[in-house]
């Protein structure tokens, strides 16, 4: 039996790409400086683009990141561990040149961590290639994993054969299905503050909770040349499906027996099975608000004529004991006047008005609001008497911030991730049921949003007006970051 090898290749396909630089290799580095991966690691960035391993450094060094607890020595010797190997995704043999450099580079036995960051059309054919050159081979002992960026489908039917053609190639346990927003420390605590603390789950449920909203707005555009990509995407594919439906999951889920992979992605993919629109759907535009900023057509790669949405707000259901009848608001979009993500859970009002009459429509004394980003944290609003004769009562709150508490900025969502890919932790990664369970809801999303006209929306607005009217009456209002 050969020992356990020390050293781990993080092999990136698509390496010439803007993720590579900007957000893989710093999280990398990162890990790297602070010892989070089990022994050595090697960087190896694999694309079509004619670059030697000179290149690929110097580029890679514009982007290099600024680690207090790493010199730029230490970034300098992390360069010396990283290579380029020219290959086309698309040719078969080159993958078994691949395999030799992989080899020559280790120059013994290696764990490998393939990633791909490459179009979703090349996601099959590089694992077929990698198959097929017998680089997933696990004998020996020898990991083989392979990271999967999304989109991961575009509907229900097309991850179903994305996933049948994948496991006939590696297995489940191969397998990293990313979804970024679940690599955020805010995302990871909701668990924790979920299932350590014994006060808030008694009120974790229909009983004391009216409502649920969750939002990821977005104050950019089609920067960075998206137009293309997003034009074929929209609001729902692009963050609904994937990053809405996580913190969803995250927030809803019963706790897991045991924190293992398994068990949690057990107890999501429940969730995610009884996502459902409301029942009556007589009305649509009460149940979906669908629109696209003014201005998007003129974007780059954006068909003059496009009727892709940019913001999309719905009411949903989860069809369960917990959550029957609590309406679950979500909401993306782009051009809103800020960046921030949140989840606001809304606790039902007092049961009788003792202090005089109040706006019952818009004033929700009790709301717990996990500050997702920017600006982490955790906020508790209560109403309190203002100090003075006569009985005047506002709105106050308990307020949490990660920064203030612990005096550190959180990592960055994929060095977490990466981290996990290495020592072979799934928790944070979606399994196939889960993905499928996701497309199932967004494609009934997606079709009866066709039934809902298109609005248009000013950039910097909080979209469609209309998007108030999700709220029934006396249910509060969207939050506002
Ligand atoms: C990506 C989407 O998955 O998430 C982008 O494709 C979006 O459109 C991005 O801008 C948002 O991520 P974050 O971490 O900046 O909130």
């Amino acid at each position: 039996m050969p020992a356990t090898p020390n050293l781990t290749q993080i092999v990136i396909l698509g390496a010439s790409g803007d993720l590579t630089a900007r957000k893989l290799v710093p999280a990398v580095y990162a890990a790297q400086c602070q010892h989070l991966f089990p022994g050595r690691c090697q960087l190896v960035g694999v694309a079509r683009r004619p670059w030697d391993d000179a290149f690929f450094r110097s580029h890679l060094t514009k982007s290099a990141p600024k680690m207090e607890a790493c010199s730029y020595d230490s970034w300098e010797a992390f360069m010396g561990q990283t290579s380029y190997v020219q290959t086309h995704l698309e040719t078969a043999q080159d993958f078994a040149e691949l395999g030799k450099r992989l080899d020559a580079l280790a120059q013994g036995p290696a764990h490998r961590v393939f990633y791909l960051a490459v179009k979703p059309e090349l996601f099959l054919t590089s694992v077929e290639n990698l198959s097929h050159a017998g680089l997933l081979d696990q004998s020996g002992g020898l990991n083989r994993r392979v990271v999967v960026e999304k989109p991961f489908g575009t509907d229900l039917a097309s991850a179903k054969a994305l996933n049948a053609a994948l496991l006939k190639l590696l297995g489940e346990d191969q397998l990293y299905r990313i979804d970024h927003y679940l690599g955020k420390e805010t995302v990871q605590n909701i668990l924790v503050f979920r299932f350590r603390n014994a006060m808030f789950e008694p009120l974790w449920n229909q009983n004391h909770v009216e409502l649920v909203q969750i939002t990821v707005a977005e104050n950019i555009g089609m920067e960075g040349g998206r137009g293309g990509y997003y034009d074929t995407s929209g609001a729902i594919r692009d963050i609904l499906q994937n990053h809405v439906l996580q913190l969803l999951a995250m927030v809803a889920m019963e706790a897991p027996s045991k924190l293992d992979p398994k068990s949690i992605r057990d107890e999501k993919v429940k969730v995610l099975q009884a996502l459902r629109l409301p029942s009556d759907m007589a009305d649509p535009g009460k149940i979906i608000v669908r629109g696209q900023f003014d201005g998007y057509r003129d974007e780059a790669g954006v068909a003059k004529d496009s009727q892709t949405e940019t913001y999309i707000a719905a009411r949903a259901y989860i069809d369960n004991w917990r959550w029957g009848g609590v309406p679950f608001l979500l909401r993306t979009g782009k051009h809103l006047p800020a960046r921030f993500t949140s989840i606001s859970v809304q606790f039902r009002m007092p049961p009788h008005t003792l202090f005089g009459s109040y706006d019952e429509c818009h004033l929700r004394p009790n709301t717990l609001t996990l500050r997702i980003q920017p600006n982490e944290g955790i906020d508790l609003s209560f109403e309190a008497k203002e100090p003075g004769a006569g009985l005047t009562i506002k709105s106050a709150k308990l307020a949490m911030d990660y920064t203030d508490y612990f005096h550190k900025p959180s990592p960055e969502a994929y060095q977490r991730l990466l981290q996990d890919v290495v020592t072979g932790d799934q928790s944070l990664f979606l399994r196939s049921d889960e993905v499928e369970e996701s497309w199932r809801w967004a494609d009934s999303l997606r079709a009866a949003m066709q039934a809902t006209p298109l609005r248009t929306y000013a950039p910097n607005s909080w979209g469609p007006a209309a998007a108030t009217d999700l709220f029934g009456e006396c249910e509060g209002r969207w939050a506002q970051g």
